[in-house]
């Protein structure tokens, strides 16, 4: 079966993978704990793709040309096979790229076994270093220091680190110099995400998105840069590079310069729904359809199907979208993956 392109003419590349809804921070603009706390419906065993189903769906994808593989959450790593996952992808079905997207809380610990299963790359988010808003920023106080230390277990093991940061105007735009001072000495890229409207409960405006522009001019202000090409055709960050040689930053502006263009972009929720956008509401269940008795063969069709009819260009229509005043149900970041 060819590789499938949908109606704008994207290819499928990359598959991020949602393991799990459930995290062990409360970020408030991502699950914020009045509206995740101990009412809220996580899902449940039965809900979640099983290893042996979860390998059935990515070989599919892999028959429609993916060959990236993120897993992300929720937290991933508070699920125990994601290890065995991982080996999985690289060693069975030989997926080239296998990275993960992680709050790093767990990454002391883990960090070993990640790097024994083959893990490629890792992302780590880090919003401020300062101990009180690093504190309040994951919602529950917890110590950004642990994170640190997850993040040079990871370095020592050999893999390769991004860091993710969101800056949000008020809350920790102060921590800009100390971040890019920190993570330029360990030799970390470190990336900006602008602050989106994903989810329906984030409190997002428009105020307090920091525009990749203007980190950039705040970030060169005090060490000059210089704009890098992206590493590959769809790349989401826009990188530049420290003039002294000292490493690099990235810049992910889905706000201010959204990329929908060569969005190439599947995400599987944990409960085995694909979504064809980080901000579509309904998802495509995939593992229901593999439950249902589908064979590899039927699999690989119907997400041929999805993939070709795919019209998502969510960030491109954010302004028309938003001006016309109407509330659109989206999906949590944490069900769907970062
Ligand atoms: P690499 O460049 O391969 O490391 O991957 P990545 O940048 O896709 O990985 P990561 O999970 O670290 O992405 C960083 C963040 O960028 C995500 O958590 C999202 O917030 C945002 N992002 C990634 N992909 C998309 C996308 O397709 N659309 C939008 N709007 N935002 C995205
Ligand atoms: N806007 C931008 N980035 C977000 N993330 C979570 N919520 C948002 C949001 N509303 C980021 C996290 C993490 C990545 C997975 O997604 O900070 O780095
Ligand atoms: Fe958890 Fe990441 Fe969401 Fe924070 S941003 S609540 S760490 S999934
Ligand atoms: Fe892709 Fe949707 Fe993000 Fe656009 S908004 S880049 S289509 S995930």
């Amino acid at each position: 079966m060819g590789h499938p392109t949908d109606q704008f003419n994207r290819p499928l590349r990359d598959l991020r993978i949602s393991v799990t809804d459930r995290c062990n921070f409360r970020c408030p603009y991502c699950m914020p704990a009045d509206v995740f706390g101990p009412g809220h419906a996580f899902l449940r065993d039965p809900q979640l793709m099983s290893l042996p189903e979860l390998t059935r769906i990515v070989r599919a994808f892999i028959g429609l040309g993916v060959e990236k593989v993120r897993l992300t959450g929720g937290e991933p790593l508070l699920r125990p096979d994601v290890p065995d996952l991982i080996r999985t992808l690289k060693q069975d079905l030989g997926v080239k790229d296998v990275a993960l997207t992680t709050n790093g809380w767990l990454l002391e610990k883990l960090a070993p076994k990640l790097a024994a299963a083959g893990l490629n790359r890792l992302n780590v988010s880090v919003d401020a270093l300062d101990a009180a808003i690093a504190g309040k920023l994951n919602g529950l106080g917890f110590t950004v220091a642990r994170v640190l230390r997850g993040i040079d277990a990871a370095a020592a093991q050999g893999l390769k680190i991004k860091i993710n940061c969101v800056i949000q105007r008020g809350v920790n735009d102060t921590e800009l110099p100390a971040l890019c001072e920190y993570f330029r000495e360990r030799g970390h890229p470190l990336r900006f995400i602008e602050f989106m409207d994903v989810g329906n409960t984030n409190h997002w405006t428009q105020e307090r998105v920091v525009s990749a522009k203007e980190i950039v001019e705040r970030v060169n202000a005090r060490w000059p840069l210089e704009p890098v090409g992206p590493a590959y055709r769809g790349e989401v960050a826009s990188r530049y590079r420290y003039r002294d040689g000292r490493g690099e930053i990235g810049l992910i502006s889905s706000v201010t310069e959204p990329f929908c263009r060569d969005c190439h972009r599947a995400r599987l929720s944990a409960d085995g729904k694909l979504y064809t956008c980080l901000f579509a509401s309904l998802g495509w269940d995939v593992l229901g359809a593999l439950r249902a008795g589908a064979s590899d063969v039927e699999l690989e069709r119907y997400l041929n199907r999805v993939w070709g009819g795919r019209l998502d260009r969510y960030s491109d229509e954010r302004a028309e979208v938003l001006a016309t005043g109407e509330p659109r149900a989206k999906i949590e970041m944490s069900y769907i993956g970062g």
